[in-house]
């Protein structure tokens, strides 16, 4: 038995190895804005420096943690670091980070009610929070005929409402028969293509997904949605599913929610509501109005892994009626009967989602809410979109910049004057110099250069540098 009990750590050397661990980390957290943000690394570079043999016997402790300072930091994009633009932001807080070591450490599995009754109603309870803070209708309550659950994903997140969709409008029979091909899908041009994924994945075809025309604001044309859902309809076809984004990916644009759900409720069409990163201003009382018509919705998706400090995985995921996403995704076989799921009088979200397991997640968002409270969330989602503001005023001053959409929230879209080639060349520099990150989209066939603000910790001083940076490259900017 000793031979075995000494290939563990002892309960003792787990809190010694795990005291190094929270050390290790907070130097990186206080060195993180020292590092490039994006890695100079040529494909296999990594790979190359790793163990190439397979360790047989166990080596020490901190033979791993030195090689994640030589091999595996220098290999990292820093998306914590106060400097990073890029993308999304994809922020973590200390709270969150140490809810995710509970969660790991506590080891369970939150598929039934059952198997850890604690994990289901923390989840329930902690949702129904975060759709107080949103304000969000009732109906999406766990204690009325709707609920939350937690997604990994918001991709993941639209599939399960592509599936739901599917089965209501066919009466449950595409899960018996498989899906009958003459259901068409609705998004906007500017959709996230995880939805596009959705539609694959549930067997409804891409081909049947209607992409619609935008506005000059990038948001989507209501009459175009209806003008292709009659077509469709005269062909035969039967619609029923739309996507409408609050804050597209490439611009952060707002689909017209009360005249996209007034079509929906005319049509009988499922609405999904995919407001990923967006979704998290709607905590300021002054920005809750990006959710206004969602009283329409059917679902309703926004991810505290973007923007809500909230280390990934934790996409918050509402429905309207429960009762058709449980009876599109259960399956009960006999391993997992147990007298509370037979009695009907529990949740149990592996009926919510794709997986069978779960991790224990509504942990991370529960520390995250009760540390920082409802108006500590508050302050720093203003602070970061009063950033944004303030950074596009400095575009609009600018001689060699213009913005290339409307800045709404966190994310500022521009471009410089002199065209495509030398936006693409200001963002290769910019990037290439190391000190800070930013991501490109086309918008109307355009090169545009996105910088979105949402690192938990960047602060003014970081925007000021950013700004500083990229004027210096803008002006030097020759293709
Ligand atoms: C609007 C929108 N929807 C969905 C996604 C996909 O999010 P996830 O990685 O959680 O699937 C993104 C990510 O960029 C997004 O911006």
């Amino acid at each position: 038995m000793d031979e075995i009990n000494n290939l563990h750590l002892t309960p003792k050397e787990f809190e010694e190895k795990g005291k190094q661990v929270l050390s290790w980390l907070r130097r990186y957290y206080e060195q993180v804005e020292n590092y490039r943000v994006a890695p100079d690394i040529k494909p296999g570079e990594i790979r190359a420096k790793l163990p190439a043999n397979l360790p047989m016997k166990g080596e020490e402790f901190s033979n791993i943690l030195r090689d994640l300072d030589e091999i595996i930091v220098p290999g990292l994009m820093h998306w914590q670091s106060p400097y990073f633009f890029g993308f999304f932001p994809a922020n973590i807080s200390a709270p969150s980070v140490l809810a995710e070591l509970v969660s790991a450490g506590l080891g369970i599995q939150g598929m039934l009610w059952a198997t850890s009754p604690a994990c289901t109603e923390l989840e329930s309870h902690v949702l129904d929070w975060v759709a107080d803070i949103l304000h969000l209708p009732e109906r999406f309550k766990s204690t009325t005929q709707g609920g939350g659950v937690i997604q990994d994903s918001a991709s993941s997140a639209a599939l399960c409402a592509i599936i739901a969709a599917r089965e209501r409008i066919t009466a449950y029979e595409s899960n018996l028969h498989g899906c009958p091909g003459k259901l068409v899908a609705y998004a906007s041009t500017q959709t996230h293509s995880s939805v596009e994924k959705g539609i694959k994945i549930a067997g409804i075809g891409t081909r049947n997904l209607r992409l619609i025309g935008v506005d000059d604001k990038f948001a989507m044309h209501p009459e175009l949605l209806e003008e292709q859902i009659k077509r469709d309809i005269s062909a035969g076809l039967t619609p029923f599913f739309v996507c409408a984004t609050v804050g597209t990916t490439s611009s952060c644009a707002f689909d017209p929610l009360n005249e996209i759900g007034k079509i929906c409720q005319q049509y009988k069409l499922w609405l999904h509501i995919d407001a990923a990163m967006a979704g998290t201003a709607a905590i300021c009382p002054e920005y809750r109005h990006i959710l206004d018509g969602i009283e329409y919705a059917d679902s309703f998706c926004f991810n505290p892994h973007k923007w809500m400090f909230t280390n990934f995985d934790c996409d918050c995921f509402f429905v309207a009626d429960r009762h058709s996403l449980v009876r599109s995704l259960t399956i009960m076989p006999e391993y997992l009967k147990n007298q509370a799921s037979s009695a009907g009088t529990v949740i149990d979200y592996r009926d919510w989602q794709i997986p069978l397991g779960r991790r224990f997640r509504s942990l991370k968002l529960w520390f995250v809410i009760r540390h920082y409270g409802v108006e500590g969330l508050q302050t720093i989602v203003r602070n970061h979109i009063a950033l944004a503001r303030e950074f596009a005023g400095w575009i609009k001053e600018s001689n060699e910049l213009e913005l290339a959409a409307p800045q709404l929230l966190n994310l500022v879209c521009f471009r410089h004057k002199g065209g495509d080639k030398f936006s693409e060349q200001l963002l290769n520099d910019i990037n290439h110099s190391g000190k800070i990150f930013l991501s490109h989209t086309k918008l109307n066939e355009r090169f545009v250069i996105r910088m979105c603000i949402g690192q938990t910790y960047t602060e003014k001083r970081h925007v000021e540098l950013a700004w500083n940076i990229i004027q210096e490259y803008a002006k030097k900017t020759t293709v």
